[in-house]
């Protein structure tokens, strides 16, 4: 007999629900924490949520022209871009994608810069450029927490998302970016350095006319917010003449010292097995790098109480990061009758992750729509405790009047675009925290190509400053 204490199938799903499922009270509470830990962040250096100044004071109205160079670095690859913004909220967009090896994600940091000014030479060798300018100005979307001091200069703090070139923190991205660039004799200058929530927010102002709140859901997750110069009480230098800044929060680490997050032991694991260990365990609860690591977690759990695939696992079931989240969205998607032999959820575990055929049953396959519905479920609601305190923080919950068109809000990354129900569950939290009128002025839209869009408008923005003696 095996020594597992016995459990139903359905008392074992029903411990997870519990586990995971976020009441209202809690949801209140988190937010009442966001609220906090957001006016801690502002008032001071190394918070573990950061609220980093940007120095972009000011978001674009959609008459930008311009064609700049954009590196984005941050995301699943690497990507270079020109972008021509053609002064009407639209533009033209060139791209290549270069993926990032594990190798150059964790060695030496030059190695990683070399490659992407290389990428840069051969992105401008097959594309050629339609600048006439002598040195193409580049705005480089660097999507880690980084200390700026200038739109044009910061400091990386710490890598998120499982990179790790040891000798980075602590050096200033487009200094190393720019000296990559120079050893190879390629004539770009790096003239703005911007998160790819700031990115996400300019790209979102220039093609909705206006925004004051971005958030990514992709690989990580993150936000950022238009705030008010004189609430950003760290930062000593404001000058008399800006009124605005945009803010970029590193939600990620939104309480990581964990006095109100209801973290799970599956959280835990995929934290103590993940490259940056108690760091941005919000980000692990919520983003794509991480959900099927949790959703795996559970499922193995389920294994293991012998309440699911009659205990039988698979090798890529076994391996860490073995469940993509790609893999949830296709069975939350999934719409079929659990006995189908052909439905996606059966494909996803006997053709994707190898599980064997003969020990699935179809109570198995509603038990894994269960658990991926449980976990997306959570992250959602999360994200919506994010977007909550960001609209109380900049004061935006109350209808402004019979006129009131909401607070425009750009969103870009893969769970926000391709996970089922995302937003509509984003929006059930948001409704229980800050009432119908206020989830209704929350106006969503997809910031598309926003690291790159966005880079393109930080660099213009970066010569508006420049301009005006606002640096
Ligand atoms: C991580 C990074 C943050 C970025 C987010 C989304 O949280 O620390 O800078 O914005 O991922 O890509």
């Amino acid at each position: 007999m095996p020594a597992v204490p016995p459990v139903s199938r359905q008392q074992a799903v029903q411990a997870i629900e519990e586990q995971f499922t976020l009441d209202k009270p809690l949801l209140e509470s988190l937010s009442a924490r966001f609220q906090e830990l957001y006016d801690y962040g502002l008032a001071n250096h190394g918070a573990e949520m950061q609220m980093i100044p940007s120095f972009v004071t000011g978001v674009p109205t959609g008459t930008e022209k311009g064609t700049y160079l954009a590196l984005d670095l941050g995301g699943t690859n690497l990507r270079v871009c020109e972008v021509a913004l053609d002064g009407n909220g639209t533009f033209t967009i060139k791209q290549e994608k270069y993926k990032v090896s594990d190798q150059l994600k964790t060695g030496p940091v030059n190695d990683l810069f070399n490659y992407m000014a290389t990428s840069i030479d051969n992105f401008l060798t097959d594309f050629g450029t339609t600048s006439t300018e002598d040195v193409l100005h580049l705005g480089f979307t660097f999507s880690f927490p980084v200390e700026q001091s200038a739109i044009d200069r910061g400091h990386l703090i710490h890598w998120t998302k499982g990179f790790n070139c040891p000798d980075a923190p602590g050096k200033d991205v487009v200094q190393l970016l720019q000296d990559a660039l120079d050893r190879k004799h390629i004539k770009v200058k790096c003239s703005a350095l911007v998160n790819d929530t700031v990115g996400a927010l300019l790209a979102h102002a220039y093609a909705a006319k206006g925004a004051l709140i971005s958030a990514i859901f992709g690989t990580g997750t993150n936000g950022a917010y238009l705030e008010d110069i004189r609430k950003i009480k760290k930062l000593k230098t404001a000058e008399g003449s800006i009124s605005h800044m945009v803010v970029n929060t590193e939600w990620g680490g939104f309480d990581d010292e964990r006095k109100a997050l209801p973290v799970t032991i599956f959280d835990n694991k995929v934290d103590r097995e993940s490259i940056r260990p108690r760091n941005h365990i919000f980000e692990k609860m919520i983003s794509g790098m991480y959900l099927g690591e949790v959703a795996r977690c559970v499922l193995l759990h389920l294994i293991d109480q012998l309440v699911l695939f009659q205990g039988f696992s698979s090798k890529l079931l076994n391996t860490q990061y073995g469940f993509d989240t790609a893999y949830m969205s296709a069975i939350e998607a999934d719409k079929e009758d659990a006995t189908s032999t052909s439905s996606p959820t059966r494909t996803v575990l006997v053709a994707t992750m190898g599980i064997k055929e003969e020990h699935i049953s179809a109570e198995d396959i509603e038990t894994v729509r269960t658990v991926c519905r449980i976990v997306g479920t959570r992250a959602a609601r999360l994200s919506a405790v994010a977007i909550a305190a960001t609209m109380v923080q900049t004061g935006n919950v109350q209808s402004t009047g019979p006129n009131d068109d909401g607070v425009k809000v750009g969103m870009d990354g893969s769970v926000i675009e391709y996970y089922p129900h995302f937003e509509e569950r984003m929006r059930g939290a948001l409704r229980e925290l800050i009432g119908e009128e206020g989830e209704k002025r929350v106006k969503i839209g997809l910031a598309k190509d926003g690291s790159g869009v966005g880079a393109a408008l930080g660099a213009l923005q970066a010569a508006k400053q420049l301009a005006s003696g606002h640096r």
